[in-house]
């Protein structure tokens, strides 16, 4: 355990873990939600969420990661066993191990299982943008038609080959850059790239938001019609808001069991959250004020960012070819370096698992699981193409392993956290997050053991067994 890898610093630290966070949830899933769910009012929803709920469920999620310092299966494991790293047992019961423990395993393993699924659909959309980033910087979209663009995209989305390939090379990037290691892979990479996909989208919002009719754009965003607010919407922002942090499965639990003890958990995932959050809306202000300048209903669904916006951005920018050109290739060089951030993540998860468990090398594990991620994901790929018919559970391949994570194993994922840290009590729990005494933040410690015991649980289990 002493030779465990750690984030050689706070920043990098934050980075990364904000890196998983932001992804094609905030720039490609955000602004099709907000656009189906009528807008600001699902907005207004979905901070709530983050902020009741989703935050919560991190702060857990990292402080048990980093007190057992081992991947998500040993976690839940260790934890449940009574092995408290912390040394500060308050409750017989505690330090005995779980009669449960099997539970716990299941609760570990599937969120292994989560971890390797979501990669798996995750990387389809990632190639796809690939695909993107690179006709936009070679011959681009000007000149075509919107009928062209869509029927351009379904041919490509539907080819039996090149989303696979595409594919392929993201999941290879991906790997790369996980055998690397945690410092020189994970930490630098992020060290890089979140800076590059700030500047971008700045960039890309002014350009936007210097458009005539933005004003329009910004009220759809910012000006709220409570009439829209339905349950449906309710369940729509709650699965939104899992997914957008990367909550549930283990991914930052993974993270943060490479967090050094002077990570200060309960700020750093505020500022995570906050990342997170400005980055959905900087997408929104992007995307909105440039469709609604030309005249496009901004609530086209999930081909939003691969129909609808290559269009815009040429019809926007189409006093200026160059501009145009330009705007929309880093609008999808943005996409691809947040898939980049987020797909890290996710293979960290079933990489340190395989490596620990099984005694092998980073190496070895990453190189194993890239080969099985590529069968599966070519499996969703070729669900939207020759295999239509295939269907699980009555949703197409891709839809059921979205399906699988973002409602089934986030939420399940989510009481679990919660059942753990009321199972390791609060004094421990205390302990985790006040760094051992060194920070005095015992209000918010309290708030906080007192919503994951009790409210959020049955608010999940709740919303869960409705969306069922
Ligand atoms: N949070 C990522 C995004 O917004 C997606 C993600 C989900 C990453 C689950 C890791 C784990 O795109």
């Amino acid at each position: 355990m002493e030779n465990r890898a750690n984030f050689g610093s706070r920043l990098g630290a934050i980075l990364a873990a904000a890196g998983s966070a932001v992804g094609l949830g905030n720039i490609w899933r955000f602004p099709s939600e907000t656009g189906d769910n009528g807008g600001a009012a699902f907005i207004l929803i979905y901070f709530i969420f983050i902020m009741t709920i989703g935050v919560p469920v991190l702060i857990a999620e990292m402080s048990l990661g980093r007190a057992a310092r081992a991947n998500t299966f040993d976690t839940y494991v260790k934890l449940s066993k009574g092995e408290l790293l912390l040394g500060e047992v308050d409750d017989k019961r505690i330090s005995k191990p779980s009669p449960f423990l099997w539970i716990w395993k299941f609760f570990g393993g599937l969120s292994i299982l989560a971890g390797f699924a979501v990669l798996s659909y995750y990387s389809v959309v990632a190639g796809w943008t690939l695909e993107y980033t690179f006709k936009a910087g070679t011959e681009g979209f000007h000149g075509m038609t919107a009928e062209q663009v869509t029927s351009e995209f379904n041919a490509f989305c539907t080819d039996p080959l090149r989303p696979i390939v595409w594919l392929t090379l993201f999941v290879c990037i991906t790997t790369g850059i996980i055998i690397m290691g945690v410092q020189s892979g994970i930490e630098r990479a992020s060290k890089v790239m979140m800076p590059l996909l700030l500047l971008i989208l700045i960039v890309l919002g002014c350009c936007s938001l210097s458009l005539p009719g933005a004003m329009q754009g910004l009220e759809f965003l910012f000006k709220p019609d409570f009439s829209k607010i339905t349950t449906k919407v309710a369940l729509e922002a709650m699965g939104q808001a899992f997914f957008t942090l990367s909550v549930g499965i283990g991914c930052l639990m993974t993270y943060a069991s490479y967090f050094s003890d002077k990570v200060n958990i309960v700020k750093d995932s505020f500022n995570i959250a906050l990342i997170d959050t400005c980055v959905a809306v900087l997408a929104g202000v992007i995307i909105f004020p440039a469709a609604m300048s030309v005249g496009i209903s901004p609530d086209a669904g999930p081909t939003l960012v691969f129909i609808t916006l290559p269009n815009v951005f040429q019809m926007a920018f189409g006093g200026s070819p160059a501009l145009g050109y330009l705007v929309t290739l880093m609008f999808y060089t943005l996409l691809t370096v947040a898939a980049l951030t987020s797909s890290i993540s996710m293979l960290e998860i079933t990489t340190a698992f395989v490596s620990e468990k099984f005694s092998i090398s980073r190496a070895k594990a990453a190189s194993l699981i890239c080969v099985a991620t590529i069968i599966a994901g070519a499996c969703c790929s070729l669900g939207f193409g020759v295999w239509d018919d295939i269907k699980v559970f009555g949703m197409s391949i891709f839809d059921f392993f979205d399906f699988f994570v973002a409602k089934f194993a986030m939420p399940i994922g989510g009481i679990a956290l919660c059942l753990l840290v009321r199972r390791i009590g609060k004094k421990n729990f205390t302990a985790m997050l006040s760094n051992h005494g060194t920070l005095n933040n015992e209000g918010i410690v309290n708030m906080l053991y007192f919503l994951l015991k009790w409210i959020i649980p049955l608010l999940i289990f709740a919303i869960f067994i409705n969306e069922l």
